[in-house]
């Protein structure tokens, strides 16, 4: 003991310093939830932060010719293909000039300016870098991007997008989910797999969910690309968005592509009328471990304008997958909607993330999706999980089944227009029965494994999977394969639905497969409502300009969000 401090006052000091026992009140915050999220401080040298590195490159550019020839201080002999990919396809070298030197901090007044209209933002923003781009948001506070959100949104009225998975992969269940989630108001719904195999079932299931009790709501199924690109093919599905892009050359070649690569497979979807979006996100280079000291938001903004580069209409970003990164260091959300303020600035849809569990506290994962739910985007949740969490194969959601009141509540509260309603228990069952038995007749009727009366009873009242029965999934599995081998398409659905007296949903189901062929639908932010009509950024643009303007939230739409089943009628007192 004869190197320990000695001790004058008999250990009276330890206890001044709080080191001999805890306090209470620590204790209590130390066992809450949130202690249980992991957080990291800022270590830029390996790009561990969100905004501003001191590696970032100050923003410059140089056009000849109408070539840029230098941007963000590299010269073009030395661009990587991200650099060149971007310089050559994303920028409008007509503008650039004048929009790289406009002062960054006036640039940022006018996103935030109501009085500024989203046209003249989208002129200036796609003439800027990436460096230029990422300096101007990283002027602004939460609350000013939020004001430049509800105004760069493309579409004139916000929408939301769904999870609809299983972890059985099981098709009563699916089709039930798919069902409930279209009745809940969900403009997409998104499903993928447990087991790869069986994407086709699961394809197949959300299509005739989705199509029963309203119609016109759009499918995917995020799988591997060549199948998720010949479901698109069959008309099985109707969009696509897992198209990955990254922002630094590297990553893009851990994976074998180029940005060139992502737009020809871009391509092959639009060309047979697949409506599509990439997929990007802060954190995705930091977990490759290929973030060449750059912050997340200025790889993320190359991101951006690699899809916008591509010619693709939308972009699902906001972290996504990667989520706990940007959400372990200092300004990680704010940096979340900056990316999405970002993709609308340069006019593209915005799917805007909020669909990974990122935190063990209710309290954080609220706070996440405020400022995309409050300003509105295009699918504010690009991935609500319309399915208990355990269910959710994308790794849970921020939000789930279980939050669907809450978040109807938070509609009603603060009157903002989240893209879901409250819908009564009746009706939600009577749909989930409908759906799955006609799932039952297309089975039946393909000769695939049946689905029992048993199943149909189950789907039409569970929560979850837990609820269900289970089904021999090898049989399954083999059934998914040859629905593919047969060339099923969406159109043998739709006539095997209205033969077996399910007109309306093979009516719905037509509906989609029209809306292929006419191609509106691949127009910037399109969604169909519930007669088939493509409702977009072309015909219905965001006009915001302040008060009055914009998107309002009209009476029809108020009475849905004021509608909460267990609210008290007072004539009823
Ligand atoms: N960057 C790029 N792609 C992402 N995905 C998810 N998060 C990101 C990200 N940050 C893609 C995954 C997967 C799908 C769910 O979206 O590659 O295909
Ligand atoms: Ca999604």
């Amino acid at each position: 003991m004869a190197d320990e401090d000695p001790q004058p006052d008999g250990g009276q000091q330890a206890s001044q310093e709080g080191t001999q026992h805890r306090s209470r009140r620590f204790e209590v915050l130390d066992d809450r939830p949130v202690n249980q999220d992991g957080l990291v401080e800022e270590w830029p040298d390996v790009g561990f932060v969100a905004m501003g590195s001191p590696d970032d490159p100050d923003p410059s550019i140089t056009v000849e010719d109408g070539t840029i020839v230098e941007m963000d201080g590299t010269d073009r002999e030395d661009f990587d293909f991200v650099d060149r990919f971007i310089a050559d396809y994303a920028i409008n070298p007509e503008v650039a000039e004048e929009a790289v030197a406009i002062d960054s901090v006036e640039f940022a007044h006018m996103l935030a300016d109501i009085n500024v209209p989203r046209e003249e933002i989208r002129r200036l923003a796609t003439g800027m870098t990436p460096a230029k781009l990422t300096e101007v948001v990283n002027q602004m506070n939460t609350v000013e991007m939020m004001m430049a959100l509800q105004k760069v949104r493309t579409r004139k009225n916000p929408g939301n997008q769904c999870h609809v998975t299983s972890v059985k992969d099981h098709p009563a269940q699916l089709v039930a989910d798919a069902a409930e989630a279209a009745l809940r108001g969900f403009d997409e719904a998104e499903t993928t797999v447990g087991i790869t195999r069986i994407a086709p079932f699961n394809a197949l299931s959300l299509l005739v969910g989705t199509q029963c009790g309203r119609g016109g709501t759009l499918t995917q199924c995020a799988v591997e690309e060549a199948t998720e690109l010949e479901l698109g093919m069959r008309g099985i599905t109707s969009y696509a968005e897992t198209v990955s892009v990254y922002g630094t050359e590297d990553v893009f070649k851990d994976g074998d592509d180029t940005p060139w690569s992502k737009a020809f497979l871009a391509s092959g979807y639009a060309s047979r009328g697949v409506k599509m979006r990439f997929t990007s996100g802060s954190g995705s280079e930091v977990n490759m471990g290929q973030a060449e000291g750059k912050s997340m938001l200025y790889l993320e903004t190359k991101c951006v304008l690699i899809a916008k580069g591509c010619g693709v209409q939308g972009l699902q970003n906001g972290s996504i997958s990667t989520v706990a990164i940007p959400a372990a260091v200092p300004s990680g959300l704010r940096c979340i909607l900056a990316e999405n303020l970002i993709a609308g600035m340069v006019d593209l849809e915005m799917a805007s993330g909020n669909d990974q569990t990122f935190t063990h506290s209710d309290t954080r994962r609220t706070a996440h999706m405020i400022p995309q739910m409050f300003a509105g985007t295009d699918f504010i949740f690009s991935g609500y999980s319309a399915v208990p969490n355990y269910d959710d194969m994308f790794a849970g959601s921020t939000f789930d089944s279980s939050d669907f009141d809450d978040y109807n509540l938070i509609q009603r509260d603060f009157k903002v227009d989240g893209g879901t309603k409250d819908v009564e228990e009746e009706t939600v069952v009577k749909y989930r029965n409908r759906a799955v038995k006609a799932l039952q007749a297309v089975f039946e009727e393909l000769g695939f494994p049946p689905i029992t009366d048993e199943e149909v009873e189950a789907a039409t009242y569970a929560d979850g999977s837990e609820d269900m029965p289970d089904r021999n999934q090898a049989q399954d599995i083999e059934a998914a394969q040859e629905l593919m081998e047969r060339e099923i398409t969406g159109a043998d659905v739709a006539r095997i639905l209205h033969e077996r007296g399910f007109e309306e949903i093979a009516e719905n189901i037509l509906g989609i497969l029209k809306s292929r062929v006419s191609g509106d639908y691949l127009q910037t932010s399109a969604i169909l409502d519930e007669e088939f009509n493509v409702v977009s950024a072309v015909n219905n643009p965001n006009d915001y300009e302040g008060p009055g303007t914009g998107y309002r939230i009209d009476d029809d739409r108020w009475e849905e969000i004021k509608n909460y089943r267990h609210a008290i009628d007072p004539e009823d007192v």
